[in-house]
This record gives C-alpha cells, sequence and structure tokens, in this order.
C-alpha cells in the first residue's frame, strides 16, 4: 500500500510539472518581443568633445536613490541586469523604416530570424572599408559575442570586398573596384552632422544607412534614454536641485564657430542673465586635467547649462544634453534639432529649447522666474529615476539585420537624403521655417 501512494504521488508531482511547464511556455509564446519604445543609444564611435563624458553608469549615481523605483520583474538582455533573451521571431519583421514607425532599436535589438539556426547557420562577413579606426573593435567575431543573432564577423581585409556580404563605409564612400555580389549590402555610417561630412560621389549605390537620424536603416544614437515603464514618466524626488546653488548659466565649449550662431546666442543672452563661458570661447578656464572638478561645479553652484550642438540639423542631438546637461543636476538648455525631435528621445520635461522663446531675452526673462521659484526649477527633474540610458548594441543589430530576411533597396540620392533641402539650417528653425 505505501508503495502504491508513493507512485501515485509521484505521478501527481509529474503532472504537476508538465502543467507548470505547458503554461510557461505558453505565457512565453503569447508575450510580445518587445514594445516599440520611442527611444536614444551609445555605440563605442564618438566625436572626442572637449569635455569628458562618464559612459559607465550614466546617471547610475541616481541609482541608490532610486533602488525602489518601479522596475519590471525580468528586464531585456541590453538593459544594465537584463537577462532576458528575445525568441525567435515570428510574423512580419520591423527592422526597416518603411516596416515600422520610429527608431526600430528595440525591435532589431529583440528580432532573432525564424530560420536562424546559431552556428549551423552561415557566417555573414562585415568589411570595415575604412578601418577599424574609431570603432574600438577588433577583426573577428569579438563583437558579437553577447547578441542574440552572433553568427557575423569583421574584417578591415579589402581584398574580402567582392565576397563580404556587407561593406560598412564609414564617413566616406570609396568604390572598392571590383564586381559587387547582388546580394552585397551597402552600409553609410554617419558619426557627424552633414556639415562635417562629404557628399558621396556615387548617390546611388548605399543600400541602408546608419546615421543618428531616426529614419535611418539602423539608428545609431549618441545616446539612448528608456523609461523602465513607459506609462511612468516621473517620480517624486526627495533631492532640492535648487539647493545652494548660487550661478546661473554655465557653458562648457571649446569650438567657437558654429554653423548655428550659438556663440552669438550665448553672448546676447548674457546681457540679460549671468552667463559663465568656460574653455577657449570664454573667459573662464577649465583646465583639462580637471574636467571632473568643472563638471561637478554645474551640480553644485550652476542652475542651467548651454548644450548647444555645434549645428541645427535634423535629430542632431549628442551627449552634450545627455551627459553633460541632464547627468550633472542641472537643467539643459538646448539648440540643434528641432524641438519636436528633442521631445521624441529625451526624458520628458527635463530640458529648455530655445526656441519655446522669441529670443535670447525672452529665455533670459524666464530662467529668472525659474530662478526665483525653486519648485518650477525642480519640476524639470521629475524624470530622474524613471529610467534609465541604455547601450543599443550597434554590432548586435547590423548582424541580426544580415541575417533577416530583406529585400533589395537603395537610395536614388543618398546626398539628397542626407544633406537635402530642410536637413539642416544656419538660422533658428523658427526663421527657417516660418518666415
Ligand atoms: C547644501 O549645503 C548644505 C550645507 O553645506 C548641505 O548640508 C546640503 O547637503 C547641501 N544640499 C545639496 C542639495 O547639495
Ligand atoms: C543595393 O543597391 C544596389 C544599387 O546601388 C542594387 O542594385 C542592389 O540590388 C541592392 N542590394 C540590396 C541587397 O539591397
Amino acid at each position: 500500500m505505501p508503495r502504491l501512494i508513493s507512485i501515485r504521488k509521484c505521478l501527481y508531482s509529474f503532472l504537476g510539472i508538465v502543467s507548470l511547464l505547458v503554461i510557461v511556455s505558453i505565457y512565453k509564446i503569447n508575450k510580445p518581443v518587445a514594445p516599440v519604445q520611442e527611444q536614444i543609444f551609445n555605440n563605442d564611435l564618438r566625436e572626442q568633445t572637449a569635455w569628458p563624458e562618464e559612459k559607465q553608469d550614466i546617471f547610475g549615481n541616481i541609482d541608490d536613490e532610486v533602488k525602489n523605483t518601479i522596475k519590471p520583474p525580468e528586464k531585456p538582455w541590453f538593459w544594465r541586469d537584463g537577462t532576458e533573451y528575445p525568441t525567435k521571431s515570428k510574423g512580419p519583421s520591423r527592422l526597416f523604416p518603411d516596416q515600422a514607425d520610429g527608431d526600430r532599436i528595440v525591435n532589431q535589438l529583440m528580432y532573432i530570424p525564424e530560420d536562424y539556426q546559431g552556428y549551423d547557420s552561415p557566417e555573414k562577413t562585415i568589411l570595415l572599408y575604412n578601418g577599424f579606426s574609431g570603432w574600438g573593435q577588433k577583426s573577428g567575431t569579438a563583437a558579437f559575442h553577447q547578441c542574440p543573432v552572433s553568427r557575423c564577423t569583421l574584417t578591415a581585409d579589402r581584398s574580402k570586398a567582392s565576397e563580404a556580404d556587407a561593406i560598412l563605409f564609414k564617413d566616406r564612400v570609396v568604390q572598392p573596384g571590383v564586381e559587387r555580389p547582388m546580394k552585397q549590402v551597402w552600409i553609410l555610417y554617419h558619426l557627424e552632422c552633414p556639415y562635417h561630412t562629404q557628399s558621396v560621389k556615387v548617390p546611388d549605390s548605399i543600400n541602408w544607412t546608419s546615421t543618428y537620424r531616426r529614419d535611418s536603416d539602423i539608428v545609431a544614437p549618441y545616446e539612448y534614454w528608456m523609461y523602465y515603464d513607459p506609462e511612468v514618466k516621473t517620480k517624486e524626488q526627495d533631492k532640492d536641485y535648487a539647493a545652494n546653488k548660487t550661478k546661473k548659466v554655465a557653458w562648457f565649449v571649446s569650438n567657437c564657430g558654429a554653423r548655428n550662431n550659438r556663440l552669438q546666442y550665448a553672448e546676447e543672452l548674457g546681457k540679460y542673465i549671468e552667463v559663465d563661458i568656460y574653455g577657449f570661447c570664454g573667459n573662464l578656464k577649465c583646465p583639462r586635467s580637471e574636467d571632473k572638478r568643472c563638471f561637478n561645479l554645474l551640480k553644485t553652484d550652476y542652475k542651467f547649462y548651454l548644450a548647444f550642438e555645434n549645428s541645427n540639423c535634423r535629430d542632431y542631438i549628442t551627449e552634450k544634453l545627455f551627459i553633460n546637461g541632464l547627468k550633472y543636476d542641472v537643467l539643459p538648455i538646448v539648440m540643434g534639432a528641432r524641438p519636436e525631435e528633442y521631445q521624441k528621445v529625451a526624458p520628458e520635461g527635463s530640458y529648455i529649447h530655445v526656441e519655446e522663446f522669441e529670443g535670447p531675452q525672452e529665455l533670459a526673462a524666464y530662467l529668472h522666474r525659474l530662478d526665483k521659484d525653486p519648485d518650477l526649477y525642480n519640476s524639470y527633474f521629475k524624470w530622474k529615476g524613471t529610467g534609465q540610458l541604455i547601450n543599443t548594441h550597434f554590432w548586435c543589430r547590423v548582424c541580426a539585420m544580415l541575417h533577416s530576411p530583406f529585400g533589395s533597396k537603395h537610395y536614388e540620392d543618398i546626398n539628397d537624403w542626407w544633406r537635402g533641402p530642410g536637413i539642416c539650417t544656419s538660422k533658428s528653425w523658427r526663421s527657417s521655417e516660418f518666415v
């Protein structure tokens, strides 16, 4: 009898485990792969700016304060401490601009082709035609080790031009002068804005683009902000961000002649509110060796920071906003892309765009108002602790896309796409669009 009972027990527990597994797998299958997120990234490649960036653990210092905030139980693999890996993607892929809106970065990060066989899939060779300089990568497969789709290899050996699956041209396109296989994908990568890049001599030769522009095939933003929960964009703050700050506006800048006349704007602003300009274009100095101390001044002394880009171009938003500004508990005032473009990528209510105002005088008046009203000033910091900057794993996405069943595409005129009318302006967006 006792024997029989234990057999029955065994049977019951076995059935229990099986049904549990079935439930779990049903849940996994039905779970959406990833929501299309409004977006930002961080590739390893960026312009050497005059000021330091602490890439690691960005905004990480606030994590202690926000340990108890809303975070989903399981985070996707590309988040810090993320563990959720994608399973094979069924249905239509939503990787390219004509397949889905937005930057599609999360779709690409969570994509595994249905027929992908891991090591049994053919390896895709990506030729970096202009070499490895600036990429922080070596030839071989190392760049793909932690990718969901990892069967790819990098090379800079130009003799592979006739057999590579993809050729990536960084900043300039050089005709390889060998026959080009039908399936070979030419990718144009730009880090800099159109003013600082060359025209392409054969404008109909490019298949895919990879730039900070949100309508690129493989969007490569300077930084990429994501909310822990897209529904939760503000959080009660314990800190008074106005406390102890006695100074008004700071700006760290080394390049004085910029296409958007940002220096003139800052100087004009300086007539109505105190603007401290550090660096080559101003009268305050901060030696390179003391970068960190200078940046900490933003945290302790200044209320506002001019996160002015050097050019007003579509989607051109660099680390000047995300690192120099948002990281240092100072309210960034931005100039560069259009207001609605900042809105799509920055934490909500985290900055002021110069074009919300008629001009420097009106902006200064508002800054004075903020200066006298700590509650209003602090309302610009409510986003803190609601998300993080994530690494968007550029190479993983390139590899996943090369393994996808992509159709043929090319840009009729890449120069028109990259630098055509309406992409950049030397004036303010207001005056170039409404006058
Ligand atoms: C302001 O200064 C006081 C006194 O030095 C200090 O205790 C406090 O932590 C400071 N507040 C902030 C927000 O830095
Ligand atoms: C790439 O673009 C060329 C035109 O420059 C076109 O002939 C070719 O079919 C395209 N290939 C793919 C894979 O999109």
